[in-house]
């Protein structure tokens, strides 16, 4: 079914194929067409251009968008959006003054969740799973990275997959699944590091690869979780079954993380609240994408990334949701905007660009999302009526969607 969409006030982030991501100066250049058309055929993007230079097309169905601005969807490349219950005491902890290291060595964080999702049916799981997957498509979200890590069994860990793989199957929205095993050290495996990481590496990783379960791996490299050793091992197995890895690295300390994440070619390193010279030295020597996740800096109270830093050489950022129920229960990509121009500094073209074009990259999407660009999915959303589309971060908290286009349809 052809679609045209015409009067379109702005018609955001126009992109030849070839370009895969944005770094740097070029973060600056939102390119854009002022009193556009759009044509889409079979959910595909089929042209676009100027609406003084439309041309005379057969089409099933004409929407007038006067007024209104045309962007592609927002590519969440790091969420954890499968698990189960929340931690809204942890919160009140930490209103209270308690820090989010502390919480999870006083036996709650990560393992809080995990006690739950070992608890739940799959069933149960997949159904609060979607709910928060059709609560951030509403939300302009078209393109989405889920990672496993609240299991820490292979048996739990395997069921967070299998959801997922459901989510790819019943939703019309490209899903990337991360095997994060090594999100924390289970209980039982406390004084036995060693083991558990034997466990991900013989028993995990391989049957997970047998099923095809996981398109990503990841680690949390950090102090009090895993090594730089521990994350090395790690990812050296992961290459056997062709994981390609996406690392949280330098949420809290700076511990050598980057660098191994770089070793291993990975495609994005996520976090870097904490960002040393040398970090900076590896990251320009990659093709890895930094990630920033600034609604977690929001809720933990924790620094943000520094994203100027990263920008002024010339490098690329994407951003993120991050969204999980302990340091960020939240999936909205519009607040993620807003918060990278707040509080990190970033103009909204800079914002724009790193939560669509370098979002699809750090997925391996670029082929698929991320740009107003022919062949790629007709992903996109249609604003309400505004001024530019500065006001969309400035608007901090309105929701300014009028509606999300997936595939072509309107959802
Ligand atoms: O990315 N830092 C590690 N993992 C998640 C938080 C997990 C949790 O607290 O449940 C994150 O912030
Ligand atoms: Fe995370």
């Amino acid at each position: 079914m052809t679609k045209l969409f015409i009067n379109i006030k702005e018609l955001i982030q126009v992109r030849d194929a070839s370009i895969k991501k944005v770094s740097g100066k070029e973060m600056a250049i939102l390119p854009t067409i002022k009193n556009a058309f759009l044509l889409i055929d079979k959910g595909i993007i089929i042209d676009f251009g100027l609406m003084s230079n439309l041309p005379i097309f057969k089409v099933d169905k004409t929407i007038d968008c006067s007024g209104k601005m045309i962007l592609p969807t927002w590519c969440d490349s790091h969420t954890h959006i499968v698990f189960s219950g929340n931690r809204e005491q942890e919160f009140v902890d930490r209103i209270n003054g308690l820090s989010y290291e502390e919480i999870a060595r006083n036996g709650g964080g990560i393992l809080n969740s995990v006690k739950k999702l070992q608890e739940t049916s799959f069933e149960d799981l997949y159904q609060q799973s979607a709910k928060r997957l059709e609560e951030v498509i509403a939300l302009g979200t078209g393109a989405i990275e889920i990672k496993s890590g609240y299991g820490l069994t292979f048996e739990a860990e395997s069921k967070m997959l299998r959801v997922i793989k459901k989510l790819k199957e019943n939703y019309p929205i490209p899903i990337k699944a991360t095997f994060l095993g090594a999100h924390a050290f289970p209980s039982e495996f406390k004084n036995n590091k060693k083991g558990y990481i034997d466990l991900i590496i013989n028993k995990m990783l391989p049957k997970i690869n047998e099923e095809n379960l996981a398109d990503f791996v990841d680690v949390f490299c950090e102090k009090g979780y895993f090594s730089v050793d521990d994350t090395d091992r790690i990812l050296s197995a992961a290459k056997k079954y062709n994981l390609i890895p996406k690392v949280h690295v330098n949420q809290f300390n700076a511990i050598g993380g980057i660098a191994i994440a770089i070793k291993h070619n990975a495609l994005s390193v996520d976090h870097l609240e904490v960002l040393t010279d040398e970090d900076v030295v590896h990251l320009k020597d990659s093709e890895t994408m930094p990630v920033a996740l600034p609604s977690c800096s929001f809720f933990l109270r924790i620094p943000y990334t520094p994203a100027r830093k990263i920008i002024d050489n010339n490098l690329p950022l994407a951003l993120a949701t991050d969204y999980n129920p302990g340091s960020t229960p939240s999936g909205n990509m519009n607040f993620v905007v807003s918060t990278a121009c707040i509080q990190m500094k970033m103009t909204p073209e800079e914002a724009i660009n790193a939560a669509s074009i370098n979002g699809a990259f750090a997925m391996n999407l670029s082929d698929k999302v991320g740009s107003i660009t022919t062949g790629k999915l007709a992903n996109f959303i249609i604003t309400k009526k505004i001024p530019s589309y500065g006001f969309l971060p400035y608007s901090f908290g309105s929701n300014l969607i009028d509606s999300v286009y997936l595939k072509g349809n309107k959802i």
